[in-house]
């Protein structure tokens, strides 16, 4: 696990593409995980300039978003087949045949949950998956209390969440109740996780998943076992950590020798520990 500080939701947005665009760049066909809220519209923006400016290719990507609403149609503007079409989709070559999210209106549920899963492993599994997290300290839609081995299945969403996202729709009883989302085991098998966290109302979160034991009680916290997962905090997000070795945090290391090798490095094959850094876990 390793811990990237940046001053601000700006700086955090830049690092994320920067790593979205070097993994993409070296695998021109690379299954790009998707998160939707608000966390990485920042990452999308950055990414589409990268599309404009510097031809950043997206023509061979597979995508696949961890989470939908049940009940609301692509069509819905806050379904998030929606915001991944108006915010991401559009503004870049991505193919739209190979943009995954999972169906909302599906009749049979559990099959498109299976569908979805099987989907992931026909490509040849997740290379990279962003993610947001929870004030919850959720993943995806795996709220507090999730199993930490769940699969792709129909979630019951918190009170809290429902609070948290009543700020998009028009009043609190229009949030919907339930999604599909990918489960804990589905995303912690994705070879690489980023995770992005800003503002002060995600310090209690990521303190929890970053120094937290871990504990279904923040789902979060499985990336403590994860080989390769990135946390990109902003100074606010990262408020309350006091365990974490500093040079994680604050990023010194970022430009030290051997940090480019793991950062920029080729992939190690299965079962190759890479060499790291003394702090890194
Ligand atoms: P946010 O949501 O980016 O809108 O804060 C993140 C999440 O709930 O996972």
């Amino acid at each position: 696990m390793l811990v990237i500080l940046r001053k601000t939701y700006e700086d955090l947005s830049r690092e994320a593409a920067r790593l979205v665009a070097d993994r993409l760049r070296r695998k021109p066909n690379l299954v790009l995980g998707l998160a939707t809220g608000s966390t990485p519209l920042g990452l999308y923006k950055a990414l589409i300039e990268k599309h404009k400016k510097e031809g950043l290719d997206f023509s061979k990507v597979t995508t696949f978003n961890l989470d939908e609403y049940i009940g609301l149609p692509p069509s819905h503007d806050q379904s998030y087949r929606y915001f991944m079409r108006e915010s991401f989709f559009k503004h870049v070559n991505l193919d739209p045949r190979y943009t995954h999210v999972p169906d909302g209106m599906a009749h049979d549920v559990e099959a498109q949950c299976e569908w979805y899963e099987q989907r992931i492993r026909e490509v040849g599994g997740i290379d990279l998956q962003i993610l947001g997290i929870g004030a919850n300290g959720h993943l995806a839609f795996n709220e507090p209390g999730s199993s930490l081995g769940s699969r792709t299945r129909i979630k019951t969403l918190t009170e809290r969440t429902v609070r948290d996202n009543a700020r998009f729709f028009a009043n609190a009883d229009e949030v919907p109740r339930y999604a599909i989302t990918m489960g804990i085991g589905t995303i912690m098998e994705a070879r690489e996780l980023l995770i992005l966290a800003s503002g002060e109302g995600k310090a209690n979160a990521v303190k929890a998943a970053v120094e937290g034991p871990i504990t279904a009680t923040c789902p979060a916290s499985i990336c403590q076992m994860h080989r390769r997962a990135y946390f990109i905090i902003d100074e606010a997000a990262r408020s309350k950590l006091t365990e974490v070795p500093i040079e994680e945090v604050t990023g010194r290391e970022y430009a030290a020798p051997g940090f480019q090798s793991l950062w920029l490095g080729e992939r190690s094959e299965p079962g190759e520990e890479r060499r790291a850094h003394p702090h890194r876990g």
